[in-house]
């Protein structure tokens, strides 16, 4: 396992996608390290130390300028606040449980583990409490039309089903790499009423559906709003989906509160763009006692293709935001890899970089390979099969109860269920599974075949039961 204790280099380099290059307002002077922003006064929260910001085109400026007023006033209105919460009651099905796990010490070297079930979730992970939150403001900004990119589908989905719940036209943007690995995420947003847009540009995944939908809203902003899906983009989103993400955090600090009675000794999560980390971080960050650590993919190792923007990031201007990216010396964007299409990103929220540069929080990273085991692991031992991006959290387990000791406590947050994962996870786990299910189906379509043969006839035939069947033309 890799561990990641670099610093990010000082280097102020360009991205390539739209408005990235053009660093057109800093939302506030810098803040000192030693600020802590999420005690910040309001109007300094655009801006995490040297990361944050907000670098768009200038047509897109007036909508990121009224969500940044917006979203602070319907924040403290208890109307709309009061619906939020309601809505992740009655139709999400919050609180989740945390789950102790009962076999999985003993197979990570110890340690008191509880496992936060955002996998329990409607549509199955954590990223359904941000769409909830983010089309609510929407429609109070009387916005029509949603757009939204997604990675692994996880957030295109839960867009599409917020978008039904509420009755609004919703567009997805989704690399065709993402498309052709996450199919079943694919027909759940048809079915839920969503256009699905494949992107074909660069690699063709999560960076480049975040390129298209950013063109989409240059052309549409009037009466669009864009459903930014992590801790990431331009000031108010890395703010605000962090605020709607700390549901996880409070809920899980208040339920080990009132199980065991104390905090504790570490928070672990993955991070893609970082927002289910930040959403279980956000309630820690003031204990200092507390650990956080964030676990980042580093794919097939970081001599090779890997997604580990902390580990190899330098300072840059990407998708709106000053954060770490992967880039050549020449700012050019790398493209990341990671085994799991939501950790599938050259970029991390700006908000995890600053935690990364005080040394706040600490930065793990977990293979493809080490994912696929934890997962199996996960499995066999609490009966709970993990997304392939929160198998890099629990593969970090290891690590974190090496450096806290066999008594530590440790929540770990489970941000998905493995549904969407299991031809991935096949693939590489239990290849014959898929030739067990190829053999059948040749063996059922060379039964049919010789069934019509036998017959002389084009039959319909379902489930071995002739149907219909009609003599061929010269027998
Ligand atoms: C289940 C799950 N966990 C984690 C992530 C990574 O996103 P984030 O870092 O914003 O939580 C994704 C992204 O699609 C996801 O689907």
């Amino acid at each position: 396992m890799a561990q990641v204790e670099t610093r990010p280099k000082a280097r102020r380099t360009g991205g390539s996608p739209i408005g990235a290059t053009i660093p057109r307002r800093m939302t506030a002077a810098p803040q000192s390290d030693d600020d802590n922003p999420l005690r910040g006064p309001p109007e300094l929260l655009g801006q995490f130390g040297e990361f944050g910001g907000r670098y768009v085109a200038e047509t897109l400026m007036p909508a990121v300028e009224e969500l940044a007023r917006a979203w602070p006033e319907a924040w403290a209105d208890p109307t709309f606040v009061g619906e939020y919460r309601a809505i992740l009651r009655d139709y999400v099905g919050r609180p989740t449980p945390i789950t102790e796990a009962r076999r999985l010490p003993e197979a990570v070297g110890g340690g008191r583990i509880f496992l936060k079930r955002e996998d329990l979730n409607h549509t199955g992970a954590h990223k359904i409490n941000n769409c909830i939150g983010q089309v609510l403001l929407a429609r109070r900004l009387g916005k029509r039309r949603i757009i939204a990119e997604t990675g692994a589908g996880q957030h295109g989905v839960a867009t599409a089903t917020a978008c039904a719940y509420f009755g609004m036209p919703c567009v997805v943007y989704m690399g065709a790499e993402d498309v052709a690995r996450q199919a079943l995420n694919v027909v759940r947003m048809r079915l839920l009423g969503a256009e699905v847009r494949p992107v074909t540009s660069g690699s063709a995944t999560l960076k480049d559906a975040i390129n298209a939908a950013l063109r989409d809203w240059v052309a549409s902003v009037a009466d669009t709003h864009y459903v930014i899906g992590s801790v990431m983009g331009p000031d108010p989103y890395p703010l605000m989906v962090r605020e709607l993400q700390r549901v996880i955090g409070d809920e899980a600090r208040a339920q080990l509160l009132e199980r065991i009675g104390r905090l504790p000794d570490a928070a672990v999560a993955c991070v893609g763009g970082g927002s289910n980390a930040m959403g279980l971080f956000a309630a820690f960050v003031p204990d200092a006692a507390v650990k956080l650590y964030g676990v980042e993919a580093t794919g097939e190792g970081l001599q090779g293709r890997h997604a580990a923007t902390m580990a190899r990031g330098r300072v840059g201007v990407f998708h709106g935001m000053r954060s770490l990216v992967l880039q050549t010396d020449d700012g050019q964007l790398l493209e990341a890899h990671s085994i799991s299409a939501g950790l599938d990103y050259p970029g991390i929220g700006p908000e995890h970089a600053f935690l990364h540069a005080t040394g706040r929080a600490r930065y793990l990273g977990v293979s493809d390979r080490e994912a696929l085991a934890a997962t199996e692991l996960l499995a066999r031992t609490e009966g709970i099969i993990p997304a392939l991006e929160s198998a890099h959290a629990i593969a970090a387990l290891p690590a974190v109860i090496r450096e806290l000791g066999r008594d530590a406590v440790v929540l770990v947050n489970v941000s998905g269920r493995g549904d969407k994962d299991m031809h991935t996870v096949m693939k590489h786990l239990d290849p014959a599974t898929l030739d067990l299910i190829d053999k059948a189906e040749r063996e059922r379509e060379a039964a049919r075949a010789a069934l019509r043969g036998a017959a002389g006839e084009e039959s319909l035939i379902v489930d071995g039961h002739v149907l219909r069947s009609e003599r061929k033309e010269g027998t």
